[in-house]
């Protein structure tokens, strides 16, 4: 073996070494990719979707509907009110926690509440964003009909932990 060639073996070799290198490092990503998809499930229930995230932004909603004329910041808030509604909806869609969750989703009325809720949410954005007071007020009354709609089915009488406060949470006094 000439000295060029035992130069052009070692090159060959580290190249091999590092190619090797870097398959293991993807297949150690692979895995790490894979691990992130369980977790979506969200760790909280329902009935804590229920009432900290689609109670509160929903009476913001119906708030503002009330109005008579809203100021910039209430338009912002309404917006901001959407926005946690369609977050909401959409970790509602992905499961929760609680007992009865898993089964509930598998039915096609609930998903289509689901579905009904978040593009109703949607559009209440878009309608808060070009301030189209009527069309919020009409989509605010729909949004009612939809929690009313899925309640009367599934709602237990007594929510599923047994405490029963109305609302739940009491109101916000904290300012930063
Ligand atoms: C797809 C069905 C569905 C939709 C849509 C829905 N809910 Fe619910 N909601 C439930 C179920 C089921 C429970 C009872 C959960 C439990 O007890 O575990 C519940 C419970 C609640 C609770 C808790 C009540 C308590 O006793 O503490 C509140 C508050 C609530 N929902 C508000 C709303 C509002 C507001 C809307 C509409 C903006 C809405 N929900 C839309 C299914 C739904």
């Amino acid at each position: 073996m000439t000295a060029f060639q035992r130069i052009a073996l070692r090159a060959a070799t580290i190249f091999c070494l590092g190619l090797v290198n870097c398959l293991v490092f993807a297949a150690g990503l692979g895995i790490e990719t894979a691990t992130p998809v369980k977790s979506l499930t969200p760790p909280i229930s329902l009935l804590d979707l229920m009432r900290a995230s689609i109670e509160i932004s929903a009476d913001g909603i119906w708030a503002a509907e009330a109005a008579d004329k809203l100021s910039d910041d209430e338009w912002l808030l309404a917006d901001q009110d959407a926005v946690n509604l369609i977050a909401a909806t959409s970790c509602i869609s992905l499961l929760g926690t609680g007992n009865q969750d898993r089964i509930r989703a598998g039915n096609a009325d609930w998903q289509s509440w689901i579905k009904d809720m978040r593009e109703t949410a949607l559009q209440i954005r878009t309608a808060a964003r070009v301030r189209d007071q009527t069309r919020f007020a009409a989509l605010g009354d729909h949004l009612q009909e939809i929690c009313s709609g899925c309640h009367g089915k599934y709602r237990p009488e007594k929510p599923s932990d047994g405490i029963l406060r109305y609302p739940f949470y009491p109101k916000r006094e904290l300012v930063k």
